[in-house]
């Protein structure tokens, strides 16, 4: 076979796994074979760079960067939606329409209102080749790139079930676009959330603005790890080919696009206004945040009968539900202390029934936001469930405050070890600083250390680490090392039961917990832990528990110094040449190693025999001609490629920037550069230079 028929062979046997398993929930192959198919395709595709298909799938773990999004022209504008909010509104709508229809028969398809990020793809000749976002309605930012990374989003419409192509379809048109809304389900909103937490980092808002966020990323690989979907609602082409909106949504469907199963076709406003109530507590299933209800008229001729005001289409309305709320007591608020840390109110609630499940506690954020409500001890407060999974408290009742109402003290010392608080200009959160001596932070440093993607020892979860610290075993998770079948054999303790909340609100008495180290568990343990002595080096730094240095940060670092020895005594000038750490991350890692604690902590891993070294991937460094500086580039060079050119910074010790700005030093700028970066450096006087002043900067 030659090289182009294994690219086509590997790229469309891959699509089509991926149309199975998105498409129809079919797992054709187990995920060993999946990723070495995909691993033969990028190898092959490096070799020939030519050959690389529009579709391939490789283009789905991004890889890209760009330093700026190109603007495109929408074929077709991309309107907004009028709105209504009440039952005697959609009737006036409803009006509208049969009076613009002359009275005709006509329907409605109802679907769910996603409140994503609107997107809008173009397919040629069934390949996927632009994605781009709303913008302002006419032109929006070209994000091909990133929309890529969305596994479920064919690359290729004519790729996908073999048997089902054949049948009753539609010829697929050579042009044509499809819009949805991208978001980031809640699960993973929370898988990310949590690792933030884990490393320190801020928390993402809401899922709306991490989904928001990760489309304008400029790095398609950081798109590519927050696994984002889309469910598309709408199709367009130049030439007719479907005669209502309801067959366009069962076609896509069939194309092997993922459009929600929860739109409906409605005979009159009755059974839109039934559909409007049955989703109203239903949506909350859905695994992304929904505000509403979208109304179209099924007919495209009607539709075209009907047209568009300035701002947004005749034949089609929002209804938006109001808020989920209610309101209750706050009784209490404890504080939770976290591996960094961080202090995290929690309001305890009289429990209340909120969207059909009970709450009993509600977020309540950091002391800013305790004050920014003005909240009080036994005040009556409304929660909302917002995006999240765990409601939030949005407001006071202020008109049912009585004089029973006792102000809320912030701590001032750690709830668990008393130590004062600390709070660092500019973050929200207090923090305990007894890192070692504290009980959650320690606690949760094991639980860090054993974690699947550090060191993978997770057979000693479930209150086993607990005991375990409590008889004195370990302190460290160094200590881990030490353990033998002999301390461990035997150990048992029993945890008193936890009360469980009913939905109905009433409590039952929960289950004690046992906690028993038998022959089989010891055994399994320590299996678990010798074998983590060959964990990659990237997994070992990420155990660490450094703040920031999550496992891509973990990664970047080993790529660029390699062994332990070589992180340990980098400077902080260096720290910060590293693709992706920043100041703020290079000062932790500096300020890690300094700890004489940390050091022995390092010692005692490194003589227990975990990995020290990984494999470097970085450029040889020639020279430091260009240390401490920061540069940018625009436009096309005689002598060198976009990467050979930021090869060169890099190994001469320079620093790349993504965008113009104050920090800025130096801008090259090469044949066909870019008006924006010019206009913007000129405006923040930022010494530009051409490529020949470039090349002496460091030569020798
Ligand atoms: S149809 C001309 N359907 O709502 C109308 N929009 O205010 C085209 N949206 O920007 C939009 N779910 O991002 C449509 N099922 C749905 C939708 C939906 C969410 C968003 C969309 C648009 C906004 C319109």
């Amino acid at each position: 076979m030659s090289p182009q028929e294994e690219i086509n062979r590997l790229t469309d046997q891959l699509n089509y796994y991926n149309y199975q398993y998105y498409q129809n929930s079919v797992s054709e192959v187990d995920d060993f074979t999946f990723d070495r198919m995909l691993e033969q395709l990028t190898a092959l595709e490096a070799q020939h760079p030519d050959l690389r298909r529009p579709d391939s799938p490789t283009t789905r773990v991004g890889g890209t960067i760009s330093k700026e999004f190109k603007t495109v022209y929408h074929r077709f504008p991309m309107l907004s939606l009028g709105n209504t909010y009440s039952e005697a509104e959609l009737v006036e709508f409803d009006n509208r329409v049969r009076k613009g229809l002359d009275g005709q028969v006509f329907e409605y398809v109802c679907e769910l209102k996603f409140d994503g990020v609107a997107l809008s793809m173009t397919y040629e000749n069934g390949i996927l080749v632009q994605g781009a976002t709303r913008g302002d309605g006419v032109r929006g930012d070209d994000i091909t790139n990133n929309i890529k990374t969305i596994r479920s989003l064919p690359l290729n419409v004519g790729n996908k079930g073999r048997e089902e192509r054949e049948e009753g379809e539609r010829s697929i048109p050579a042009l044509f676009e499809v819009r949805g809304e991208g978001f980031l389900p809640f699960a993973e909103f929370e898988r990310i959330n949590k690792e933030r937490e884990d490393i320190g980092e801020s928390l993402l808002a809401n899922p709306r603005n991490a989904a928001s966020g990760a489309f304008k990323q400029q790095d398609s690989s950081a798109v590519a790890q927050r696994r984002l979907d889309c469910f598309l609602y709408s199709f367009l082409s130049e030439t007719a080919v479907f005669k209502t909106h309801e067959e366009s949504l069962i076609a896509m469907k069939g194309w092997g696009f993922n459009v929600s199963p929860t739109w409906r076709k409605c005979a009159d406003v009755r059974d839109v206004m039934l559909f409007i109530n049955e989703w109203e507590t239903r949506r909350f299933e859905l695994p992304l945040a929904t505000d509403g209800i979208v109304i179209k008229v099924n007919s495209y001729a009607q539709q075209r009968e009907l047209g568009f005001t300035a701002k947004s289409p005749r034949w089609a309305i929002a209804f938006k539900y109001k808020a989920q709320g209610a309101s209750t007591t706050l009784n209490s608020i404890s504080y939770q202390v976290g591996r960094t840390g961080a202090v995290t109110p929690v309001a305890h609630l009289t429990p209340v029934l909120l969207a059909g499940t009970v709450v009993k506690r509600a977020s309540l954020h950091n002391a800013n936001e305790i004050e920014r409500l003005g909240v009080q001890l036994g005040d009556w407060v409304f929660v909302e469930k917002g995006g999240e999974i765990i409601p939030k408290v949005t407001g006071v009742d202020l008109l049912k405050r009585t004089e029973a109402v006792r102000p809320i003290v912030y701590p001032t010392a750690c709830p668990v070890c008393e130590t004062p608080l600390v709070r660092t200009e500019g973050e929200a959160h207090f923090y305990c600083p007894n890192e070692k001596g504290c009980a959650p932070q320690r606690q949760a440093r094991f639980e860090h250390f054993i974690q699947r993607r550090a060191m993978n020892i997770e057979s000693l979860g479930e209150g086993k680490i607990e005991l375990l610290i409590e008889r004195g075993l370990v302190q460290t998770p160094a200590d881990l090392y030490d353990l033998t079948n002999e301390k461990l054999l035997g150990l048992e303790k029993t945890y008193p039961a936890a009360p469980i909340l009913n939905d109905d609100g009433t409590e039952t008495p929960g289950k004690a917990r046992t906690v028993k180290f038998g022959q089989k568990t010891v055994d399994n343990i320590l299996t678990a832990i010798e074998r983590s002595k060959q964990q990659p080096f990237t997994n070992v730094l990420f155990a660490l528990g450094i703040r920031y240095v999550g496992a891509t940060t973990a990664e970047k670092l080993v790529d660029y110094f390699g062994a332990m020895d070589a992180l340990m005594v980098a400077p902080l000038e260096v720290l910060v040449t590293v693709p992706e750490v920043g100041p703020r991350i290079a000062q932790s890692v500096a300020k890690w190693f300094t700890d004489p604690d940390n050091l022995t902590y390092v010692e005692r891993l490194r003589a227990a025999g975990v990995q020290f070294a990984g494999e470097r991937k970085v450029v040889e460094v020639q020279s430091d001609k260009l240390a401490g500086k920061t540069f940018l580039y625009t436009g096309t060079f005689a002598d060198f490629s976009r990467e050979q050119l930021e090869a060169e910074i890099v190994a001469h010790g320079g620093k790349l920037l993504s965008g113009v700005s104050k920090k800025l030093n130096y801008l090259i700028v090469g044949e066909n550069a870019g008006p924006s970066k010019v206009g913007k450096a000129e405006q923040l006087n930022v010494p530009m230079i051409s490529e020949a002043e470039f090349k002496a900067m460091f030569a020798d």
